[in-house]
């Protein structure tokens, strides 16, 4: 596996790949690899010539008050972790080469899509995603890049970008990794303290009550957010930031369900703020 820091070396590296007609897939992290990201990677390794996974702890996605900082980083692991996958260039670029002083451009999706959820906690957030996932694009110019449905309104963000402004990659999504309790895998779980990671279980679990009630017939969606939220809080270290159901793709607010929905959820704990959703298929 090579590894490059510059944007010069990897556009050079993909290019003459591409000139040889070869496949690339390139699959966007911020490190701290966990088998979540690996699913990722194992999906590229299957599908392209040539994979290509980034490490870059994006700060313009970053709030003011957010762990930047703190964020865990550990590129000697995530590189060896890597090595046995098949990856064949793992990118690791400065902030100095993704942001170089003068950089003075940004990508932002409507309110439709980033204006809700994640998007209204966490002002800018999806603007510096899509930032710099369109620079890796045009970096890397990948046939196909991985994300992970963990990150519902992510995808829907990037998938936008993708078709407003024409660019060629195809969107490919993976399953939510989880733990065998339930929870799904995040590098944000090391924040949790032995206790706060035994109530954390109860998101999955939160989630599948809503499932159960929406294969009963159950389309309300104020009752269904109430039921979850209801749950959510018999757990008392669990601090729901928000619960919603949207109609899915678009994130238009319903009040009756009638095609599919994305629930979607932020709880914390103690400082520790855990994402995770469900697809109600319609
Ligand atoms: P990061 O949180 O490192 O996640 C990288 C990718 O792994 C994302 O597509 C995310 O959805 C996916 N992922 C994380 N946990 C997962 C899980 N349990 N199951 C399946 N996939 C999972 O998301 C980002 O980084 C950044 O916003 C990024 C896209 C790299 C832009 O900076």
């Amino acid at each position: 596996m090579l590894i490059l820091k510059t944007i010069t070396e990897i556009k050079n590296f993909t290019r003459k790949a591409q000139a040889q007609n070869k496949s690339t897939g390139l699959v966007p992290t911020m490190g701290y690899l966990h088998p979540g990201h690996l699913a990722l990677v194992k999906k590229a390794v299957e599908q392209c010539d040539l994979v290509v996974v980034s490490i870059y702890v994006n700060p313009l996605q970053f709030g003011p008050r957010e762990d930047l900082a703190a964020y865990p980083r550990d590129l000697e692991r995530d590189s060896q972790l890597l090595q046995a996958t098949g990856v064949d260039v793992l990118f690791i670029p400065s902030d100095k080469e993704v942001y170089p002083s003068g950089h003075n451009t940004t990508v932002t999706v409507g309110a439709a899509l980033t204006g809700k959820l994640c998007g209204s906690q966490r002002p800018g957030h999806f603007t510096g995603v899509a930032t710099v996932v369109t620079k890796l694009f045009n970096i890397v110019r990948p046939e196909r890049a991985y994300f992970g449905q963990k990150d519902a309104q992510q995808v829907l963000v990037i998938q936008r970008v993708v078709q407003d402004l024409n660019m060629d990659t195809e969107i490919i999504v993976v399953p939510t990794v989880r733990e065998s309790d339930g929870l799904a895998r995040s590098s944000r779980n090391i924040y949790l303290n032995p206790a706060e990671r035994q109530a954390a279980v109860i998101l999955s679990k939160s989630l599948q009550l809503a499932q159960k009630v929406w294969q009963q017939g159950q389309r309300d969606a104020a009752t269904i957010c109430s039921l979850v939220i209801a749950k959510i809080n018999t757990e008392p270290l669990a601090k729901p930031e928000y619960v919603q159901v949207y109609a899915y793709p678009d994130l238009q607010a319903v009040e009756q369900l009638n095609g599919t929905a994305l629930l979607a959820l932020a709880v914390r704990f103690g400082k520790t703020r855990l994402i995770d959703n469900l697809i109600l298929e319609g």
